[in-house]
C-alpha cells in the first residue's frame, strides 16, 4: 500500500466485548483502486491497532466465509467488498454471538467442541 496513486480511506470500525457497551473508533487508511475491505482491515492491525479482532482464513479466495461483516448495514464479506471514497462503517454481524470487535461466533451450534466428546461423538 504505497505509490503515488495511493490515497485514504475511512474505517468506522465497532469495538467491543458487549453489544451494550462497544462503541466505534475510526481509521484512516491507505489503499489504492481495488484494495478491499479486508485490506485495510489487516493494514490497521499490522500499522495501527494489532488489537483489532477480525477472522479471516483465506484473504481474498472467498473460500472460508470467515470474514463476514456488516459493511454499512449490509453482510458483506469484508475480502470481496472494495473500499471507496466514502466512509464505511464496521460492524459484526448482527444475529452471531459477539466474541470481540468484528468477530462472531459462527460455528454451527453442532460442531462446537464444547458438544462433542474425547472420541468425538456429540455429548447428549
Ligand atoms: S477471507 Fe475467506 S472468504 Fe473472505
Amino acid at each position: 500500500m504505497s505509490g503515488s496513486d495511493e490515497s485514504v480511506a475511512r474505517l468506522r470500525i465497532w469495538r467491543g466485548e458487549q453489544r451494550e457497551a462497544g462503541h466505534f473508533q475510526e481509521y484512516r487508511v491507505p489503499y489504492r483502486a481495488g484494495a478491499s475491505v479486508l485490506d485495510a482491515l489487516i493494514w490497521i492491525r499490522a500499522n495501527v491497532e494489532s488489537g483489532l479482532a477480525v477472522r479471516y482464513s483465506c484473504t481474498n479466495a472467498n473460500v472460508c466465509k470467515e470474514c463476514a461483516v456488516r459493511i454499512n448495514g449490509r453482510v458483506e464479506y469484508a475480502c470481496t467488498a472494495r473500499l471507496g471514497g466514502e466512509p464505511i462503517t464496521l460492524e459484526p454481524l448482527p444475529s452471531k454471538r459477539l466474541i470481540r470487535d468484528l468477530v462472531t461466533d459462527i460455528i454451527p451450534p453442532g460442531e462446537r467442541l464444547s458438544n462433542l466428546s474425547v472420541d468425538g461423538n456429540q455429548t447428549p
